[in-house]
């Protein structure tokens, strides 16, 4: 016999559009990349749901006055860890600095990140590999690390253990002038998409956030703003994505901030590779405006 389903319930809509509200309360975040741009942001909407939070990023200042903030928001207690995440040894340092203070990660936001712009033989070698570090390396040790504890919050806190890597709309096709950059985010989301795979079942929400262009310190960092093609999001409009996409039931294995960012991507998926990179190839140029 056909199950009644009441109004409101599952049965009523398809799956994947339903809310399921993502609820951190009473678990810690860890939120890379903390001390600017969309990890503020992140910290903030993670802070207002009720998580304390793991800070981490190098300049120390910058997260002990988020800290100070979060803590008159919301309530929330952080916990400030100052940290080069391209150095080898970063992460099992986090590791360890974090069992010592018995702190358990419900959620893991992978934002720390950098780009660089030039021709790769004109390239600084050694800030080519700090970007793989942190970008490709960091994250992926992160994840491998805190990957059992978000998994036992997933249990322990149905709807309240997040796994989020930010990637980025370069991830969908190369980028010239930008070769390492692009690289990284298309193995962060290839990664975080097999991860999603992988722990489908478990209830822990998993995805990858890939934002367009976004008004933080991004460009300065990448000493050139050439490589931004179309309007700038706004870091609340990458946060709007961000938990809409983890207020659904079936998480999306990725999502994209912005309808043309989303556009293009579609295209840059479905076009022969030539010409997408003759295309990214153009609006990457020295000079280019808008
Ligand atoms: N803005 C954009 O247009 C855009 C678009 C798509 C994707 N994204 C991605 O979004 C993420 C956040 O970038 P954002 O836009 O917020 O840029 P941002 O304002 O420059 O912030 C980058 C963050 O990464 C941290 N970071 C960089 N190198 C680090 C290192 N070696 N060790 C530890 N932390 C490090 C920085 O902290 P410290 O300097 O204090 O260490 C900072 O908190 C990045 O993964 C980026 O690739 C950005």
């Amino acid at each position: 016999m056909k199950p009644t389903l009441s109004p409101g319930s599952l049965g009523d809509y398809p799956q994947s559009m339903v809310r399921a509200h993502f609820n951190p309360m009473g678990t810690t975040a860890l939120v890379t990349g903390a001390s600017s741009g969309l990890g503020v942001g992140y910290a903030h909407a993670l802070a207002e749901r009720g998580a304390d939070l793991v800070l981490v990023a190098r300049r120390q200042d910058r997260l002990e006055a988020l800290a100070v903030d979060l803590a008159e928001k919301y309530g929330a207690t952080s916990t400030v860890i100052p940290l080069d995440l391209s150095l080898p040894d970063a992460v099992p340092q986090l590791v360890e600095d974090l069992r010592t203070r018995a702190i358990s990660v419900g959620s893991l936001i992978n934002c720390a990140g950098f780009g660089t712009y030039g021709n790769f033989v004109d390239a600084d070698a050694q800030r080519e590999m700090e970007q793989v570090a942190v970008n490709v390396g960091a994250l992926t040790a992160l994840t491998h690390a805190f990957l059992p504890d978000l998994l036992k919050t997933a249990i322990s806190h149905p709807h309240g253990a997040a796994l989020v890597n930010v990637a980025s709309t370069a991830a969908f096709q190369p980028v010239p002038r930008m070769a390492v950059y692009g690289a990284t985010k298309a193995y962060v989301l290839s990664f975080t998409q097999a991860i999603w795979y992988e722990t489908r079942r478990t209830g822990l929400k998993v995805t990858t956030v890939c934002p367009g262009p976004v008004d933080t310190e991004f460009f300065d960092v990448a000493l050139n703003h050439d490589a931004a093609f179309g309007r700038f999001l706004s870091v609340d409009e990458v946060m709007a994505t961000t938990f809409d996409a983890l207020d659904r039931v079936t998480t999306p294995l990725h999502s994209i901030s912005g309808t043309q960012n989303a556009v293009l991507a579609r295209f840059a998926t479905l076009a022969p590779r030539r010409a997408v990179v003759t295309v990214t190839g153009r609006m990457s140029a020295p000079g280019r405006t808008g």
